[in-house]
Parts: C-alpha cells; structure tokens; sequence
C-alpha cells in the first residue's frame, strides 16, 4: 500500500507526524444477503472547496447497525454513503479526527462525533458550522434526516468525556432513544396502563442495550412492573442488570396475567412474538415498536388483535419537549440522565458493559459476523477500526 507522509496536530495523539494511508478502504455488506461482506480499496481523491477528510479512528457495531442495514432501503440508510449496485454502507457511530481541510474553520486535528460509514477515512463537506460542530453539506444527504447529519466537535460536547468515550460511541445514541422512551410513556400516562392498579411494562430483546437504557430509566417510576423478555440463552444477564422486576424467556410468556393491563415496548420486532402477545393480553393498552433485532423473523402487523402497532418516532418527542421545555432543559435533563447511565456502565466494580477492541480489515469483519449472528455475549460493547490508529 502506498503511504503518504503527513503533519497533523497534536490532538491525534502519538502520531504528530503519521503515516497516513493513501488508500480508502471501505467495508461494503450485499444489501439483500448481510452476511455477504467485501473490502474495496480505492485511492484517496483530492479534496473540493469546502470538504474535508476525516481519520475514522473507531466506530461501535451494535444490532442497532444491523436494523439499518436490514431496513437499508425502506428507510434509506444505504442513502448516507452510497456504493455501487448492489452493495451498502453501513452507517455507525463513531469519532473521527480531521486531517486534511479545504473548509475554513474545521482544522486538521479536531475531532467529531457522528455517523460515519465503515471505512478508514472519509470526506465530508461541512456547512453550518458553530462552536458545538457542524452539519454535512454533501447534496444526496440533504434529504436525509438532520440528527443523522449532524457531527459534534469533541472539544465542546458536554456529553464527552475522553475517559468513557468507547461506551459513548456504543450507547450515545441507543441511550439517547431509552430516554425519550421512558418519557414518551410517562408523558402519555402509560396510556391509561396504571389508571387501576399496576401496569404491566415488556420489553422483548431485554438484554439490547437500548433495551437496558430504557428499563434503567423505567425502573424509577412508579405504578409499573418492568418485565424483560428474552432468549433463554440471555435470561440470567437480564436479571443481572438489576431493573427487570420478572425475566421471562420468550417461551414462558403464558406465566403473565392475561388481564393485567399492559404496554408492550418492542426492541425485537419478530412478528410471531408480536402475535403471541396481542393475543395473549385481553388489555393491551399500548404496543410500540422500536426495533428489528431479530431479523429472521420481521414482519407486519396485518390482522393483529388488539391495538395497532405504533412506530416510535424519536425526533417527534424532541420536538415536543423543545416546545414544552425549551432545548436547553431538554438538553440539560438528558445530560444528567446520561451522565448516571454512563457511571453505571463504566462503574469499576462488575460493570455491565466490557468493551472489546477490533482493529485491521480481518477483525472487522469478524467482529460483523458475530454481531450479525444474534449469538454475541449481550454483555460486550464491540469497538472497531480500519485505520492505522491504536484504538
Ligand atoms: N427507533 C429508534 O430510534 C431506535 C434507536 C436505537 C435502537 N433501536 C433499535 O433497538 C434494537 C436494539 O439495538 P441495540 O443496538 O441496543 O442491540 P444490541 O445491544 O446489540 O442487542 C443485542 C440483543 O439483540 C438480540 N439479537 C441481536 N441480533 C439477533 C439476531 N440475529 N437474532 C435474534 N436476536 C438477536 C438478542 O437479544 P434477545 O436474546 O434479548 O432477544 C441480543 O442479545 C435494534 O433493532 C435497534 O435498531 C431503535
């Protein structure tokens, strides 16, 4: 590979002058078969006015990643970094240092927050640019939804600790998501679930980290019993993290009152558990569907007893809490939220997240196929790389 020698600022670490590769190396996934995986390596281009091209140092792979690809084309997440017929681009969260700049005001050296494809590198094309980041210019995104726009500059963000950032990049925008659903829920009055007694709260893939964040802030409410549904294998973790009051496997929902008044939260998406549930419950009062993480066994909701299936829509309840509270108290709630959720997490005694490191093409793509499979210790949060850069 052909290696080019750079300055760069001090802020990337050790690597004051680095060898910076030439070459971009993009991991691309079969957009109708995911487990059909290719490397492409293809020479850097020269920069436009106004772009920039940023390291990505490290990325989070989480089911999360796997739901964008699996609904890729329907809600165009392939639309980010678009590759050629056929193939996709994952998008993930990451950090990512600038090193080379033709836009005034991103230097080389400074680091951002957002969503970045599975690559080495990348060339972005920032606008709108203030103090806490900027947004990407490039025209086939301006279509696509702001949040996912959106890079945050390391150097002001709040949210950033340098000391937790591999947890920030697994769980920022999982946890981001659990809190807007726990104050969805309370803002509807759990839909008339506690009116007469105590609630019943389930949440399916309960050992999903977005599941974990939303059943940590459940957890504090009253008039509710939280209980996690999951696979047999992951039973024992879900009653570990301490915030489920029951954990049942998905075999054993008939142990729950089929009167009891409940709220159904559904991370899985599996179509037959759906069903089973609807059916089962004489008083659903509520069934919000999340997420796909069981992605064999999608499908859709026609003829459901009971209520409709209603998607959650995070920018939604953002937007009705900017009105409500103003953004800055918005911002300042969830702040404090995740601050407790991140010292959980990264406690020193029995955390419940332990972070791997997957760095080089080899790894990479390893650490996607067990992501992939559904059968990943729920416990892990997966870090990678493909640049040159200790992770
Ligand atoms: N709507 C939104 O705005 C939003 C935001 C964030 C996340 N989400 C969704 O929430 C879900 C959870 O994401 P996450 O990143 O938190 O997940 P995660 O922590 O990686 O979840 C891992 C768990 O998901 C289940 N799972 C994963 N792959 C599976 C497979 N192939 N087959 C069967 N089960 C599988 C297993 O749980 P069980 O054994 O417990 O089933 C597994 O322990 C995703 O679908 C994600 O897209 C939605």
């Amino acid at each position: 590979m052909q290696a080019l020698f750079i300055c760069v600022p001090a802020t990337l670490g050790t690597l004051l002058c680095g060898e910076l590769a030439m070459m971009v190396l993009d991991f691309l996934v079969k957009k109708n078969e995911l487990g059909a995986t290719r490397l492409r390596e293809t020479p850097k281009r020269s920069l436009d006015e106004g772009q920039a091209r940023l390291l990505v140092e490290k990325f989070a792979l989480t089911a999360n990643n796997i739901t964008y690809a699996a609904f890729g084309e329907a809600m165009n997440y392939w639309g980010f970094y678009p590759a050629e017929s056929g193939w996709g681009q994952i998008p993930v969260w990451g950090f990512a240092s600038v090193i080379e700049s033709r836009c005034p005001g991103i230097e080389p050296g400074e680091r951002f927050y957002g969503y970045y494809p599975m690559s080495n590198q990348v060339v972005l094309q920032p606008k709108r640019l203030a103090p806490a980041g900027f947004m990407d210019g490039a025209e086939h995104r301006a279509t696509l939804h702001a949040v996912y726009n959106s890079y945050t500059r390391c150097s002001t963000d709040p949210f950033h600790d340098p000391t937790t950032e591999d947890a920030e990049a697994i769980l920022r925008p999982l946890f981001t998501t659990s809190w807007l659903i726990d104050d969805f829920m309370a803002d509807n009055d759990f839909f008339g679930a506690t009116a007469s007694g105590t609630g019943l709260v389930m949440l399916s893939s309960a050992s999903s980290k977005t599941a974990y964040g939303t059943a940590f802030q459940l957890a504090r409410r009253t008039g509710i019993e939280l209980v996690g549904l999951t696979s047999a294998a992951n039973v024992a973790f879900c009653e570990s993290l301490g915030c489920y009051r029951r954990v049942l496997a998905y075999d054993q929902l008939d142990q729950l009152d089929r009167d009891a008044a409940s709220i159904y939260i559904d991370f899985a998406g599996n179509a037959a558990l759906r069903r089973t549930i609807h059916s089962h419950f004489a008083h659903l009062k509520f069934s919000s569907s999340i997420g796909g993480t069981h992605v064999e066994q999608l499908g859709g909701a026609r003829d459901l007893p009971g209520p409709r299936p209603v998607l959650f829509f995070a920018p939604a309840q953002i937007k009705k809490r900017s009105a409500e509270w103003g953004p800055e108290v918005l911002g300042r709630r969830l702040l404090e939220s995740w601050r407790e959720f991140i010292h959980t997490t990264c406690r020193t005694t029995d955390p419940w997240l332990m972070i791997e490191h997957h760095r080089g093409a080899e790894a990479v793509v390893a650490a996607y196929q067990r992501v992939l499979s559904g059968r990943d210790d729920p416990r892990r949060g997966r870090m990678l790389s493909l640049s040159d850069l200790p992770i």
